[in-house]
């Protein structure tokens, strides 16, 4: 904590406080709150939590203006070229890169653990085929909320790595089985000397050839990793909440892919793929679509452009652009996908170059990329948001345990601007 303090004068009784400044090591300083209501009778209001720190992290760092992410202080650039997603685990969980050993004894601990229940398949098969697959991983998520609900001791180190380990390698291989159900296939095994990429390609289409599947591997490894970790955005904002609760870590992730499913949040890839369908089957063509986004009377966006926080590049949409077009590169004429690719390439060319988008900073985002190439591998658009679920998993149960080991650790509680009625009088029904 530094000296530095922010003074709050209430106008109305002159009494003033002293709220000290918590200094971070990068990005904005925080006034703390805390004292405020005690001190001088007020809570601060800030719907949306735009102005809010709720928590102290030491994971993830963004610079949305610089078009900074880092994970641990790494770079994401850094990581994606030379480290795996498996890795990256390691350092988001331990706040180092690991040596050999500690990769090697990590990454078994991960395969050991792909023996997941084979009862969640009859879970799976409950569904109807064309149930979304993110309620079939909350399902799935449920069954193992119950079937580790004797076990749990968030307070014991060793309980909270068994289940983060057990989290981290689950979340793929039922992902891969609702794939396997929602396609018609059968449940397709984990290999335990493969990664978690590795098996989620394999179990998903074990028919592609060798050299597909080791294709599609690599980029699925780079997709996780850019996906694994964004700090305190909603979906980890409501693990953090749901499991200060003290509730299962099963529970608590459930609780981050229900918001995580949202159409603002984890859905956006596959609104670029709709997208991109609605553009090939209409005869308007690109520039229509194009005018619409840039007509001010018009509501329409083009998805896949522009970002809340990245106000220039982001960061990981550079790194999956190459992957998006190592795959459109390769791709023959004849290719099914080809008109949908060449429609996404042209709305990619306007936006770097019309003034619209270029004054506006509205660049390609990750989910432009990553929807694309997600196409490309053949995975349904219903999945992406499960893909992302699968990598976010490891974010989420970073935060978990930091907020768990956190001395100020407590439920979390917000408050409220009551602007309800005061207090009535009940009536009896005949008098209403
Ligand atoms: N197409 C056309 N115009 C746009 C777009 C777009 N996609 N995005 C923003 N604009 C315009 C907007 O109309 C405004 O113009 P003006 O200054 O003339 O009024 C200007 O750009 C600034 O827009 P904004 O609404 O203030 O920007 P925002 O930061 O509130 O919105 C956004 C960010 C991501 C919600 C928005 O860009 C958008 O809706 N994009 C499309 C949906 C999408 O791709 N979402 C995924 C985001 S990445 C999620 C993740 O990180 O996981």
């Amino acid at each position: 904590m530094t000296n530095k303090k922010i003074i709050i004068k209430d106008g109305q009784s002159n009494n003033e406080i002293e709220l000290p400044v918590l200094d971070s090591i990068l990005g904005p300083n925080v006034v703390d709150m805390r004292s405020l209501e005690k001190n001088l009778g007020y809570l601060s209001h800030d719907p949306g939590f735009m102005a809010t720190s709720s928590c102290e992290s030491k994971i993830t760092f963004i610079d949305g203006n610089e078009g900074k992410l880092w994970y641990r202080g790494y770079p994401i650039e850094e990581l994606a070229e030379n480290s795996n997603f498996q890795e990256t685990a390691y350092l988001l969980l331990n706040d180092k890169l690991p040596n050999n050993k500690e990769l090697e004894d990590f990454s078994n601990n991960i395969s050991n653990s792909y023996n997941v229940d084979p009862s969640i398949r009859k879970i799976i098969e409950v569904f109807n085929k064309d149930s979304h697959p993110m309620a079939i991983m909350t399902a799935c998520l449920s069954y193992l909320s119950a079937k580790y609900h004797a076990e749990i001791d968030i307070k014991d180190k060793e309980y909270r790595y068994k289940s983060t380990i057990n989290l981290i390698s689950a979340v793929p291989i039922m992902s891969a089985w609702i794939l396997n159900y929602i396609l018609n296939k059968d449940f397709q095994e984990p290999k335990k000397d493969k990664s978690i990429a590795e098996n989620f390609v394999n179990m998903s289409f074990p028919d592609l050839t060798k050299e597909q599947k080791e294709m599609s591997a690599k980029a699925m490894d780079i997709i996780f990793l850019l996906h694994a970790d964004h700090e305190q955005n909603a979906s980890t904002s409501t693990v953090r909440l749901s499991g200060s609760s003290e509730t299962s870590p099963y529970a608590a992730i459930a609780a981050g892919i229900s918001t995580l499913w949202g159409p603002t949040h984890g859905g956006a890839n596959e609104a670029v793929i709709n997208m991109l369908e609605e553009i090939k089957n209409s005869d308007k063509g690109v520039e229509y679509y194009i005018n619409q986004a840039k007509d001010k009377e018009n509501s329409f966006r083009l998805m896949g452009f522009g970002h809340r926080i990245y106000k220039n590049y982001d960061p990981r949409a550079k790194i999956i652009q190459k992957i998006a077009h190592e795959y459109l590169d390769g791709l023959s004429n004849d290719n099914p996908n080809k008109p949908l690719f060449d429609i996404a390439m042209k709305l990619e060319k306007y936006a770097l170059e019309d003034d619209y988008f270029v004054s506006r900073k509205l660049y390609p985002n990750v989910d432009f990329y990553s929807g694309i190439v997600l196409k490309a591998i053949g995975i349904p658009q219903s999945m992406y948001t499960v893909v992302f679920a699968l990598a976010r998993t490891v974010g989420w149960v970073t935060h978990w345990n930091e907020m768990i080991e956190d001395k100020n650790f407590r439920i979390g509680r917000p408050r409220q601007l009551y602007t309800g009625k005061n207090k009535t009088s009940y009536k009896d029904i005949k008098d209403r």
